[in-house]
């Protein structure tokens, strides 16, 4: 069973993954009756019998009295291992949980109830307090599944109260804080970034004191991504344990970590940020979006792919699609959109295979640039004077897909829908309007505006019969108030981002076939909450290979491949000016989801050609990327000689990177893992063939444990030779051999 109750009177409980277990414990101060859940163990799977043992060793039910000392702890103070401290009472850390009942901003919560529920992959456990005097309830969840690591938590508050009862108000609401067990030395990792440089991943000593990753942008943000793992400072690739968390939110977030001075680390991570305010009138209730929790063994490498086994199994809507092969046409026409410039992409496009065409923006309004129009979703009418049909007929001529991108939260000042409608937007009385890149945010928490939303969309997708969006968001909120919505408003910080997730939801329903991409202006929306919602993330406006291989590797550390969207685009490359071979540009962009994003009306014939037979054999493989268990093999992506490894079933894809071509240092010899040791694979594709030992040729059979141990050799990883070297080889397990 997922969730076991350990001793009689149901205070303390063991939760049960495949490989971990995580035990909590209600601790009940008998002489004010104040109750505390909190974390007693999370590691290695225990059984029933020593899970017993850790409650006997930590005052549970077989040492009775250790419980009240556990609590009085002067020396090292308890709230660190809550699963929600509370601002209240001997408490003064950080808070996950903050309330004020008018003057009184302390909670004091006993214990009103314990329930466990059998859902279908797993069990949870719901424990439920409430205030000594005010009518205020917190329950706590915490989700197990069959067939995950990952344990997810959330919590909801409710004003028990009834008319007249005044709200409530609550500063802090986060979903859960995580206790990191005991360790003389803590180190974390995480992504930070910036737009055209998100997911660059920082790995650090944890210091004493309150780390804080955060957004105040109403969007995930490309500076911080709300999740962390921490180690005891010697895990590798390959081994060691890890603990993460990762919040599912994709609006304002702050996960702090806290290192005591004493020890004990602990993290909480919840919506919303500093100086926002929700109310709760009388009835009213808030949940969090979930926050999961993942301890692994075997190294970064093991927990990444135990985070994208999750995502794979109760994240995205369509994991066990291929992800088509999409053109997009932001970078080659920018706002030019027109149907001629778009057919003419299109054909050439279809002939490389290409199975899905995304029009990017200035299809619509009288968008001719980035200050007018967004709000006005109809066709351009001088570019498309009989509407978008004929384009979209055209693609569908081709044989392939159609797409096309929108930026539903988003409106120019210069704009019917600005002019009609000038209080949709998040704003507050006797302040600016501030704009970037001359939009505004549309207040996507009213009703109205949501709605409008979802009927446009609904006709859009309908009428044209698109098969995929590209949902884009590129400006952070500031003025976000909502004047008409008085002393609630900052619900709107939580609501606009639900609505966008409902918006996404009933367009989905209602067009079964639909797939959305989520972009904010490169990655600033990339969590695991859009991702319910979405089938592909963008997670740069930079597409040079070398600083994508950079990205690439930061976004693999907890999101898998199959979502992750890569365009090969013109070289010199338009962001940075580096040039490198298409077939590089090729080998880094089918680290993920491949796409096409350059001028192809500028691309040679031979470039064309080899563009083909690249996405032929892209296509061979992809379910092996996209769906496969990733290995992270070697040396610095991006910086010197590289490689990344997928294996799915029978199947082994290893691509392997060298930007600079006479670097001396480095391996020679690339050893391949997670394969059978006792199997023999068989070279389906052999790269960069040459000659000598390690070098492998088509068609020749090697031990999955000399694989493993010894390594192959890569043309491209050999000592001299040009810049940017790359290979794709591909190995099939033939038989095994006891
Ligand atoms: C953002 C996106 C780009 C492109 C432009 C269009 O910057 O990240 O991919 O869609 O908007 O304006």
């Amino acid at each position: 069973m997922p969730v076991d109750r350990l001793d009689a009177d149901g205070g303390w409980w063991a939760l049960t993954t495949p490989n971990s277990t995580y035990v909590i414990s209600v601790e009940v101060d008998p002489e004010t009756g104040e109750a505390a859940p909190l974390q007693r163990y999370w590691g290695p799977a225990l059984s029933l019998e020593a899970a017993r043992r850790v409650a006997g060793m930590s005052g549970g039910p077989a040492n009775p009295g250790g419980a009240r000392r556990h609590m009085t702890s002067f020396s090292r103070p308890v709230e660190i291992e809550e699963l929600l401290p509370v601002d209240g009472g001997c408490r003064w850390g950080v808070p996950s949980v903050q309330v004020a009942f008018g003057q009184v901003r302390s909670l004091e919560l006993r214990l009103a109830g314990v329930s466990v529920t059998t859902e279908a992959g797993g069990d949870r456990l719901d424990i439920a307090l409430e205030d000594r005097c005010f009518p205020f309830e917190l329950v706590l969840s915490v989700r197990v599944f069959h067939d995950s690591d990952v344990i997810e938590r959330w919590a909801t508050v409710r004003h028990r109260g009834g008319t007249g009862d005044a709200p409530i108000e609550i500063t802090r609401f986060d979903s859960g804080s995580w206790f990191v067990p005991d360790s003389a030395v803590y180190r974390y990792s995480g992504v930070f970034g910036a737009w055209a440089e998100e997911f660059q991943l920082q790995r650090a000593p944890l210091p004493i004191g309150e780390l804080t990753f955060t957004s105040r942008q109403g969007i995930t943000s490309h500076q911080a991504s709300p999740w962390i793992m921490i180690d005891p400072g010697d895990a590798t690739e390959e081994h060691g344990q890890v603990w993460g968390v990762a919040l599912a939110w994709s609006g304002s977030w702050r996960l702090t970590v806290t290192h005591r001075p004493e020890g004990g680390v602990a993290v909480s991570a919840g919506f919303g940020h500093e100086g926002v305010r929700w109310r709760l009138g009388p009835g009213d209730e808030i949940t969090t979006p979930p926050v999961l929790g993942l301890y692994t063994r075997g190294g970064f490498g093991a927990a990444s792919r135990a985070w994208h086994d999750h995502a794979r199994r109760h994240i995205l809507p369509t994991p066990q699609e291929e992800r088509p092969v999409l053109y997009n046409s932001w970078e080659a026409t920018t706002f030019a959109v027109t149907e001629a410039g778009q057919l003419a992409l299109a054909k050439i496009a279809a002939s490389l295979g290409v199975e899905l065409f995304v029009v990017d923006d200035g299809w619509f309004g009288s968008r001719d640039d980035d200050t007018r129009s967004l709000g006005d979703w109809w066709p351009h009418p001088e570019r498309f004077p009989d509407g978008l049909r004929g384009l979209f007929d055209g693609i569908r001529g081709f044989g392939m897909k159609a797409g096309l991108w929108v930026e539903p939260e988003m409106v120019n000042a210069n704009s019917e829908l600005y002019r009609a409608h000038p209080d949709w937007i998040l704003r507050m009385d006797n302040r600016r309007h501030d704009e970037k890149r001359s939009q505004l945010v549309l207040n996507f928490a009213r009703p109205e505006v949501r709605d409008w939303a979802l009927g446009w969309l609904d006709r859009l997708v309908g009428d044209l019969g698109l098969d995929y969006l590209k949902w884009d968001m590129n400006r952070p909120f500031t003025q976000a108030g909502w004047p008409e919505a008085g002393p609630a408003q900052d619900r709107l910080w939580i609501e606009h981002t639900r609505n966008v997730y409902r918006v996404m939801e009933l367009l989905r329903k209602r067009h079964p076939h639909l797939r959305i991409e989520s972009c904010s202006g490169g990655g600033g929306r990339v969590d695991f909450g859009i991702m319910r919602h979405t089938d592909e993330v963008w997670p740069s406006d930079n597409t040079d290979a070398r600083d994508r291989q950079i990205v690439h590797h930061g976004f693999s550390q907890i999101y898998p491949a199959g979502t992750m969207s890569a365009w090969v685009t013109d070289s010199p490359n338009p962001n940075t000016g580096r040039s490198a071979p298409l077939r590089y540009r090729f080998h880094v962009a089918m680290s993920g989801v491949l796409g096409i994003g350059g001028d192809l009306t500028t691309w040679s014939q031979q470039d064309l050609d080899e563009a083909a037979e690249l996405i032929d054999a892209y296509k061979s493989i992809r379910r092996v990327i996209q769906q496969g268990r990733q290995y992270r093999l070697a040396g610095t992506p991006g910086q010197d000689r590289s490689a990344v490894q997928y294996v799915l079933d029978d199947e082994v894809v290893v691509l392997i990177y060298n930007p600079y071509g006479n670097a001396k240092r480095g391996p020679r010899w690339l050893r391949l893992a997670g394969l059978d040791p006792d199997a023999l694979y068989e070279v389906v594709d052999a790269g960069g063939t040459g000659d000598g030992p390690g070098l492998l040729r088509r068609g020749s059979l090697w031990h999955g444990s000399v694989l493993m141990a010894v390594g192959l050799r890569s043309a491209a990883w050999e000592p001299i030779g040009a810049d940017y070297r790359s290979d794709m080889i591909v190995l099939r397990r033939h038989h095994r051999l006891r």
